[in-house]
């Protein structure tokens, strides 16, 4: 029989995952668990890690359908907690510029407003809001206190984390018995409740990730594979000291919506049903093409100026209303001009360069020559961000610029219009490479003043994914 524990929480329970850390040590830890006890007077029952993450390559592709090649890293966040009965969350953060919150679980509100980046605390109620869509009982309610150290507005996916961490304590919390790729699958929907329309990477490598592998993961539905890199391969993060919340603007759905515009012409000009096809990876499978084929039919389909939302509607023969309700967002229909050649032209062609990226990994026995390959496609990638997909910015540019030479290759990561670069460096040219750096981007850079270079830039490698830990006594 199910004891009751004086939360009246039973005590028989099947955690979600079989997510059990071994060991959390460390300065952040006891700082955390302090926090925790100073704010609620009570002890926290267990602890939630979830990482950033790293891109390698396949950027802006997942939301169109295609595989991506990420890894997680060395930063995260943290969260203890304790569940309560009473159904109410309290959130408290390390961090004293992000204020604490609370409410009852049962009327969440997600505060979204034009133009403004979200509160801190709407991240967390996303994913919370995930897991009670599909928990059978009423939830419990939770003491929760933050820790976070992957840089904010990067690119390295530090709102995912939270998210995900979220859901991953009120599935926990709440005895939800889920397996890795549902609750990682739950998180990415969840996140769109803060308004933008991401894929799943993030919250995939969130949760998949294992020390050592990189991961090619793809989606609909969700697999992942390990991906070993070559000997020898070093990847540096380098902050571009340009910070974009992509919540706060509409540049990312924008793209989400022309490569969404993109597919649906491109099938009404084959003759296909095309409200039904929602992404160029659908279109690609309705005409049975390869990738480089679907290049040809880009080119062949849409022209390079950019499309009035008149010439589309007459394109698809819809009205305006019809279009804004079927293929764009609340923080889309007042665009009016959509770039759809040059978009679904970038996707095809990053979508070819993580199979090559994959397959070079997989098949390439001499290193060197493995890593020569992969850091021509990270080149090409970042070309292709910055002048078909263009959410590059001038300081991502020149970091990519200052390691010519020096990396193997650079590319943006993550959502891009700021945030990180990632390089392939050696582990015989890393420390010239992040010198380098240093020396010509950070040194002398006003927006760099009072911070720690080792932070701006520094050496990755594959770490694990989320876990749930009890403290060591
Ligand atoms: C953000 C989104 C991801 C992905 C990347 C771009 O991080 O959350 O799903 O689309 O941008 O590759």
């Amino acid at each position: 029989m199910a004891e009751e524990t004086n939360n009246g929480m039973k005590n028989n329970y099947t955690p979600v995952l079989q997510l059990q850390g071994s060991k959390l040590r460390g300065a952040r830890v006891t700082q955390l668990k302090n926090h925790f006890v100073i704010k609620y007077k009570e002890e926290p029952e267990f602890f939630v890690r979830v990482p950033g993450r790293v891109n390698l390559i396949g950027e802006h592709v997942d939301y169109c359908g295609y595989s991506v090649l990420p890894m997680a890293i060395q930063y995260d966040i943290m969260l203890a907690v304790k569940p309560v009965s009473v159904p109410k969350l309290q959130l408290t953060n390390t961090d004293s510029s992000h204020s604490d919150f609370q409410c009852d679980v049962n009327s969440l509100s997600i505060e979204v407003k034009k133009g403004v980046s979200p509160p801190w605390h709407s991240y967390f109620l996303c994913g919370l809001k995930g897991v009670l869509e599909v928990l059978p009982q009423d939830s419990v309610g939770m003491l929760v206190a933050v820790t976070g150290n992957v840089p904010l507005s990067a690119g390295l996916s530090s709102s995912s984390a939270l998210v995900s961490a979220a859901a991953l304590a009120a599935a926990h919390a709440n005895m939800l018995k889920m397996t890795k790729l549902e609750i990682a699958s739950l998180s990415a929907s969840s996140e769109r409740y803060i308004g933008t329309q991401g894929g799943g990477m993030d919250q995939a490598i969130a949760f998949l990730g294992t020390k050592g592998c990189a991961k090619h993961i793809q989606f609909n539905p969700l697999l992942s594979e390990d991906v070993k890199l070559p000997d020898g391969a070093v990847f540096v993060i380098a902050h571009s000291l340009a910070v974009l919340n992509k919540a706060k603007t509409s540049d990312f759905n924008c793209r989400v919506a022309e490569c969404h515009l993109a597919a649906q012409i491109m099938a009404k000009k084959r003759g296909l049903s095309w409200e039904k096809v929602s992404s160029l990876a659908d279109l690609q499978s309705a005409v049975s093409a390869s990738l480089v084929e679907m290049v040809d039919l880009v080119k062949e389909l849409l022209h390079e100026e950019p499309y009035s939302k008149e010439e589309i509607c007459g394109e698809l023969e819809v009205s305006e209303g019809f279009l804004d309700q079927l293929s764009l967002s609340s923080n889309t229909t007042h665009i009016s001009h959509f770039k759809l050649h040059q978009r679904a032209l970038h996707v095809y062609q990053e979508a070819n360069r993580v199979r090559a990226f994959q397959e070079v990994c997989q098949n390439e026995t001499v290193s060197s020559l493995a890593l020569m390959k992969l850091g021509e496609l990270m080149r090409e990638s970042h070309e292709s961000l910055k002048n078909l997909y263009e959410c590059s910015h001038p300081n991502l540019d020149k970091l990519v610029y200052l390691g010519e030479g020096r990396a193997l290759g650079s590319r943006l990561t993550g959502a891009g219009w700021g945030g990180c670069i990632v390089a392939l460096t050696t582990k015989d040219t890393v420390s010239d490479y992040i010198n380098t750096l240093k020396e010509k981007f950070y040194k002398g850079n006003p927006a760099a003043v009072g911070k720690d270079l080792d932070s701006l830039v520094f050496a990755t490698e594959p770490n694990t994914g989320a876990e749930i830990y009890k403290l060591e006594q």
